[in-house]
């Protein structure tokens, strides 16, 4: 019996699937050689031709040939299988020693702090938050203060003039005047009043054309100085610490009378006189007064039935005393060296984060 046939299909395969480098290539010579019409199964065919003798010989060779491609292609596909698991798992690697993207947090700025721990701290007096308008009519910013146009005082607000009578607003007190109007001659009235404004000034280190202020203001009936200094006192102490005593001197403003301005005793020396309080041991951080009946008029309350305090305080000011920082333009220039300094005062300290 010949079985030469065999054998040269098993060495043909043999050479043949040396070859085969993926799993396409690998189902096809399956197909060529165990497939339906397959050289192997062609083989099988053979069998009927032969004689009986012949037959189980010839057909242990060929099943012997059959299950040696078997073989061979199984474990062809196990190893392409794995190159294949192996090349995506180099692919995939995640390298765990590579340092994370930082994500740079901000922080707020030390006048918005500043900011947001004052109206924290009248809120909690139980005062409302009212905001006005930065771009201001003539009326509202000084007529209905009580500075009419030919006023002197007006002098030391010049401002940026649209109009005649439209400019950038040159304090918070406006604010006051179209509070008071909107309620319609009803007390109580307890607002704060943050916000931007300007001024024509010489940019130097403690001046800025644009600065921050908070209006204060409160009417009701039987309103008195006294009330004014202890909410002013309470807000010293508060903002500058428990030992904080307070001063009032007497001054003007067309809008309050009698009209003071609030010293503070000097946080950094405790009255003994240094640079921040210029020696004086008090440090002036506020304006403020008894709403002028002519103010309380004009707004629609009754000066015989109401009374009122009001008082006006630079943020800016404050802040740069609290945190002493020296020039005002370092609020404004946004530089991040600046700003980020304040980070640390945040819980936690450093907010940098990774992941
Ligand atoms: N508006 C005043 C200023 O800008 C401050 C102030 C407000 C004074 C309220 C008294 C009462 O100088």
């Amino acid at each position: 019996m010949d079985t030469s046939g065999i054998s040269e299909i098993q060495n043909a395969f043999d050479d043949a699937v040396k070859t085969v480098a993926d799993k396409k290539s690998l189902q096809d010579l399956k197909i060529e050689y165990l497939g339906k019409k397959g050289k192997v199964t062609g083989l099988m065919k053979e069998m009927k031709n032969l004689s009986n003798e012949d037959r189980p010989a010839y057909g242990a060779a060929v099943n012997e040939v059959r299950s040696h491609i078997t073989s061979v292609i199984e474990e062809k596909e196990t190893a392409l299988a794995n190159e294949a698991l192996e090349a995506r798992l180099k692919e995939e690697t995640i390298d765990v020693s590579l340092p994370g993207r930082t994500f740079r947090l901000g922080s707020p700025h030390p006048l918005s702090r500043t900011i947001e721990d004052i109206e924290d701290f009248f809120i909690g007096l139980g005062y409302e938050i009212a905001e006005g308008y930065e771009v201001e009519t003539d009326y509202f910013n000084f007529e209905a203060l009580n500075l009419p146009k030919s006023h002197p005082a007006r002098d030391m607000q010049d401002s940026f003039y649209f109009s005649e009578d439209i400019l950038l607003r040159t304090h918070t007190s406006p604010v006051q005047a179209r509070t008071m109007q909107a309620r319609k001659g009803q007390g109580p009235v307890k607002v704060i009043c943050p916000g931007k404004v300007y001024r024509r000034d010489s940019d130097d280190a403690t001046h800025s054309h644009q600065f921050t202020q908070i209006e204060g203001l409160v009417v009701d009936r039987n309103i008195h100085m006294s009330d004014l200094k202890g909410t002013l006192e309470l807000f010293a102490k508060e903002m500058f610490g428990p030992d904080r005593e307070i001063r009032l001197r007497p001054s003007y403003f067309p809008f309050t009378e009698p009209s003071v301005e609030v010293d503070i005793s000097c946080f950094k020396c405790k009255g003994a006189g240094c640079n921040v309080c210029k020696r004086s041991g008090w440090i002036e951080i506020l304006g403020s007064g008894m709403v002028h009946p002519n103010v309380l008029e004009m707004a629609g309350f009754d000066p015989d039935e109401y009374s009122g305090f009001a008082f006006g305080m630079g943020p800016d000011r404050i802040a740069m005393l609290k945190y002493g920082i020296e020039d005002i333009r370092n609020f404004y220039t946004n530089d991040l060296r600046f700003i980020n300094q304040f980070k640390a005062m945040e819980d936690g300290g450093d907010q940098s984060e990774s992941i």
